[in-house]
Parts: structure tokens; C-alpha cells; sequence
């Protein structure tokens, strides 16, 4: 279908929307854990049935405190889940977070199913059973809920597609992440979060009309290598049938690694005596968190290796389909947040190259300078400010979240996974995640991180006066192509076009389809082949998560460093 047509027929659509509104009607169901009580929203006249926090896991205090989780234990009467729960513990800042309740007892979940298949399931009828989506929110595994309800509802991918969504919470920070084997911590606690409530999916999710056999996990940023971590950990076979990965992998763990952190944490929380147990069991939430970042670790245990071995040594389920990708330019978003006096979003500092070349040399160390400056820099005129600066951009996203996320992909494809798709979405949509990113200038024409989930997550159908009609294609397409591949473990043809899996045999081995509503059935190769060929960038020493406000200025006083 031509874009101008696809256009017409939202319009069409878009003047029959009205309101998501609540109903009487209140599902109950019976879990074999006990039974539930959700609640039931109509979307452009589909009954969509909502429980929302579902607890999966007993919650994880006291003895349970920086362990793995552990099934939730059955109940007695009707547990209520009609509204949404709360956010794992995590650092606040004021207009990023604030909006969240916090607390320690968060391992919840939320499932949205049609009332359709609902029905379908409760009359006993025969393969009716619907493809079950499973979220894995972002957050850099220190931020972020599945129950941020302005972001992650599934109502309306649930609505147009009649598909079962399920969004999961996990432990985040010092809870989740915390890697301190010597005090029985043994790291990890949020992977085996997600995992406990994959295992939930599995066993409960048949009762909601879902197909225990048809699960795709799906996740952004964090939540993206959290899914790729499913996918190499020996510990999460045979949950998941497919995987769709926004945004980032579990590749290049050294990177991120703080081999002091533990240490760090330690004396943060002022632990002296070597009584770790102790130490922790007081730990308050928020009194240390701040200004450390936690991450997963190979534990020995849920990654037995690092990823990139596992892979290479054929440890992945050959079964699993594989769908992934990547928006424009990941780095753009990070850069703002890094550094809001260069990367200002109105007014930001005007780059030279030699500017460039410093901050390159801050954020990956001046050893490299030479290295990215060819890749990056060498093409771009001098007086260029914006191009500079998201050339700067790009290098920061290729290197910690684009690059890592193709490379997976090369390498699952040449260690016998057939099975892997791979996109790029280059559109960036009317109301971005962070307000901020619509607002800066120097990034108005390139998606950015995060830009995908507006559109995965159908915004321009719920938020109709943010959203333009692009939006709106943006969107059902990618509904429609996450939702069928969800259905038939391989994403649609798109405009007569045949999206073909990466193929090492083929004379483009890597291609990918362009997500944007002007260049519909457009194939891409150019970045995904870039990162292939210059994979794994020679860094030698950890990312600089740290990098300083005002580098442009500090520039000025270290002049001689250059
Ligand atoms: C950046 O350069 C442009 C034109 O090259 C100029 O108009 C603008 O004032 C400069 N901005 C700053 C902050 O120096
Ligand atoms: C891979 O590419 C080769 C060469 O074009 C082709 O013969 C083969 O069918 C392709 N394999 C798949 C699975 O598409």
C-alpha cells in the first residue's frame, strides 16, 4: 500500500476514535496461584480487559533482600489488580521520575487481552489461543516500571491486533544489580526477576487466552539487553519463542563493568566491618544509590561466560527468531543528557572539530581519538556545527548501543541461528519519551534514542493532538510488523517488499528495513555494515559513564592535554 493511501485510512479512522473509557464489566479469573479481578477499557470499540499488578514473586524483603526471587505463594479471595502498581526502588530526579510510587515490593506484572480471546478461551474453543508479547522496560537497569502508564500501555497494541501484552517489573539499582558473592549477593537479581516472570508467563498465561507457546519477549535500551541476556543465558531456553530487540545488547559487558563498585557501595552505605549481611539487611534505599550505576555481571551463573563466548560457542536455542534494530541515531539523546551545556538544547555551544576530537577523547579515551575521528569526523566541513555534533552523537550510539546490537545479530546468524531480521527507524516521532529531545534543535531531524516507543506502544492512538498522521503510519506499521512477527516468528513483507533474514551467503548479508512513513519498503545496509566491519571498537578501558557538563569550556584550561 502506497504511504499517501495508508495516510487516507487513518484519517478515516482517526474521526471514529473516541476516549478509552472504563466499563462496568470487572474479568475474573482463577490463577493457581488464586484468583483475580482486573478491569475493562473500551479501544475504538474493542473491549480490552486490564489487570494490572499481578504479583509474580514474593516480595523481595527481608531474607528475600538481595537474593533471587521466589515464586509467589498462592492466596486466598479475590486479589484486586485494577490499577497500576508501583515503580522499583531507583534514584529520583524531579521531572524525570517523580510521577512513580516507589517501593521494594514491586515484582509485578500487567496482562491486557481482548475480550475475545478471553471469551474464546473461557468457552473451551479450539486453537484460539492468542501470541503472547512480553515487555522489558529500559531504564539503564537503574530506572524505569512497567507500570509507567503514560509510556507502556498495552491498550492499544492489544486493541488494534488482538494480541495478549504482558509488562514486568524487576529490581533495579543496588537491589537488582548488586554483585557481592563473598555476602551471599550473588548479582543478577533483576534478570532472574524478569526470568521468574517469564516462568509466570508460561504456566498462567493460557488462562487469559494467551498461546504459552507463542511468547516474544521484547524490550528497549536495558530492556533490549535484557532480552538478548534471555537469549544467551542457559537459564532462560525454552521460555520464548521469539525476540525482538530495541536498541541494544548484552555484548560488551567489559565495558561497563566497575570492578570497584561493590567496594564502592560498601563505603558509601558505610559498611566497616565485614559483617556484609548485617550491612545490608539496614541499607536504606536512596542513602548510596545515587551517583553509582548498577549492571549486570557474568556471574557464573544466569551468564555463565560472557555473551559474545556463549554465542560463539552455538550456546543459543537455534530455534528463536530474532528481530532487531536500531533507531537513527541512539547517541543524540545521550549526549543531552551527559552534557547539557554543549549538547544545550537551545542554545548549545557551537563544535569545531578539535572540539570533537577532545570530547571523543574524554568519552572514549585519547588513544582513540585517531580511530573515530576517521570514521566519524574526516567527511564533515569545518564550520558545521550541528553536523559535528551529531557526529559525536553517532559515535557515542554506535559504540554503546547500535554496533553492539548488530554485532549480536552478525554473530547469531554465524553460530546457527538462522532466523534474524533487522530494521531502522529513521523517523522521529511528533512527541518524543523526553519532551526535551522534540525541543533541541540540533536534533529536530534525527530520531534518537528511545524514539521507537512512542510507535510500538501506539501514542498517535491514545494522544491524538501530540501526534501527526506520519506518526500515526509510523505506528500501525510498527505495530502491525511487531505484532505479526509475534504471530509468525518473521516480520511482514512491507510494500511488495520481501524482508529477508540476514543471510551470510547472500551479496547484502545484512539488510534492513527503513521504519519511516516516506520510505516505506526502503531496504538499508550502509550502518549495519559499518558496525559489522569495525566491530568491536578497540577500546581498552571501561566507557566514560561520567562524562562532565561544560566539556566544551574545560577544553579552554586543559589546553596542552590536546
Ligand atoms: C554559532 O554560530 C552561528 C553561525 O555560525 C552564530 O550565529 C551563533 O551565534 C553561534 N553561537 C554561539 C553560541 O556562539
Ligand atoms: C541465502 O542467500 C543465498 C544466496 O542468495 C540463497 O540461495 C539462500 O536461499 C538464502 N537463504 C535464505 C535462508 O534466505
Amino acid at each position: 500500500m502506497k504511504s499517501t493511501s495508508i495516510i487516507f485510512l487513518f484519517l478515516f479512522i482517526l474521526q471514529l476514535s473516541h476516549q478509552t473509557t472504563s466499563e462496568d464489566v470487572e474479568p475474573e479469573l482463577t490463577l493457581s496461584s488464586g484468583s483475580i479481578r482486573g478491569t475493562s477499557v473500551d479501544f475504538r470499540g474493542v473491549k480490552v480487559y486490564q489487570f494490572l499488578g499481578i504479583p509474580f514473586a514474593e516480595p523481595p524483603l527481608n531474607e528475600l533482600r538481595f537474593q533471587k526471587p521466589v515464586p509467589k505463594k498462592p492466596w486466598n479471595g479475590v486479589l484486586s489488580v485494577n490499577k497500576w502498581g508501583s515503580a522499583c526502588m531507583q534514584p529520583v530526579f524531579p521531572g524525570f521520575n517523580t510521577e512513580l510510587h516507589l517501593s521494594e515490593d514491586c515484582l509485578i506484572l500487567n496482562v491486557f487481552t481482548t475480550d475475545a480471546a478471553f471469551q474464546d478461551k473461557q468457552n473451551g474453543k479450539k486453537n484460539s489461543l492468542r501470541p503472547v508479547m512480553v515487555w522489558i522496560h529500559g531504564g539503564g537497569f537503574n530506572f524505569g516500571s512497567a507500570n509507567t502508564a503514560s509510556q507502556y500501555d498495552g491498550t492499544p497494541i492489544t486493541g488494534l491486533k488482538d494480541v495478549i501484552i504482558v509488562s514486568i517489573n524487576y529490581r533495579l539499582s543496588s537491589l537488582g544489580f548488586l554483585h557481592l558473592p563473598e555476602a551471599g549477593v550473588p548479582g543478577n537479581m533483576g534478570l532472574w526477576d524478569q526470568q521468574l516472570a517469564l516462568k509466570w508467563v508460561k504456566d498462567n498465561i493460557e488462562h487469559f487466552g494467551g498461546d504459552p507457546n507463542r511468547v516474544t519477549i521484547f524490550g528497549e535500551s536495558a530492556g533490549s539487553m535484557s532480552v538478548s541476556a534471555h537469549i544467551v543465558s542457559p537459564h532462560s531456553k525454552g521460555l520464548f519463542k521469539n525476540a525482538i530487540i530495541q536498541s541494544g545488547s548484552i555484548y560488551d559487558l567489559k565495558r561497563w563493568a566497575q570492578p570497584e563498585l561493590a567496594k564502592n557501595f560498601l563505603n558509601k552505605i558505610g559498611c566497616e566491618s565485614n559483617d556484609y549481611k548485617l550491612c545490608l539487611s539496614n541499607y536504606q534505599f536512596g542513602q548510596a544509590s545515587e551517583g553509582l550505576t548498577f549492571w549486570p555481571t557474568v556471574d557464573g551463573e544466569f551468564l555463565p561466560h560472557h555473551p559474545e563466548e556463549l554465542v560463539a560457542n552455538h550456546g543459543v536455542d537455534p530455534n528463536i527468531n530474532v528481530l532487531l534494530g536500531t533507531v537513527g541515531n541512539e547517541g543524540a539523546f545521550e549526549l543531552l543528557l551527559k552534557d547539557l551545556v554543549t549538547f544545550h538544547p537551545l542554545n548549545p555551544v557551537n563544535l569545531t572539530i578539535p572540539h570533537a576530537k577532545y570530547i571523543i577523547g574524554k568519552l572514549f579515551g585519547k588513544k582513540l581519538i585517531d580511530f573515530y575521528s576517521e570514521r566519524y569526523l574526516a567527511s564533515l566541513s569545518a564550520d558545521d556545527s550541528d553536523a559535528i555534533r551529531l557526529a559525536v552523537a553517532q559515535a557515542l550510539g554506535d559504540t554503546i548501543l547500535a554496533c553492539p546490537t548488530y554485532a549480536l545479530g552478525r554473530d547469531l546468524i554465524a553460530n546457527g541461528v538462522p532466523n534474524v531480521y533487522g530494521y531502522v527507524q529513521t523517523q522521529k516521532p511528533s512527541q518524543a519519551v523526553l519532551l526535551v529531545s522534540n525541543q533541541a534543535k540540533w536534533m529536530a531531524n534525527v530520531a534518537s534514542h528511545a524514539d521507537d516507543i512512542p510507535m510500538v506502544f501506539g501514542h498517535p492512538f491514545t494522544k491524538l493532538d501530540k501526534f501527526n498522521n506520519e506518526d500515526v503510519v509510523l505506528s500501525f506499521l510498527m505495530i502491525d510488523i511487531w505484532t505479526k512477527f509475534a504471530r509468525d516468528g518473521k516480520p511482514p513483507q512491507i510494500s511488495h517488499r520481501e524482508w529477508l533474514p540476514w543471510n551470510l551467503s547472500d551479496s547484502t548479508p545484512y539488510p534492513s528495513m527503513v521504519l519511516n512513513s516516506n520510505k516505506i519498503g526502503l531496504i538499508e545496509t550502509k550502518s549495519v555494515e559499518f558496525c559489522i566491519k569495525n566491530w568491536p571498537f578497540p577500546l581498552d578501558k571501561p566507557y566514560n559513564m561520567d562524562f562532565e557538563t561544560g566539556v566544551y569550556a574545560k577544553m579552554e584550561e586543559d589546553h596542552d592535554e590536546l
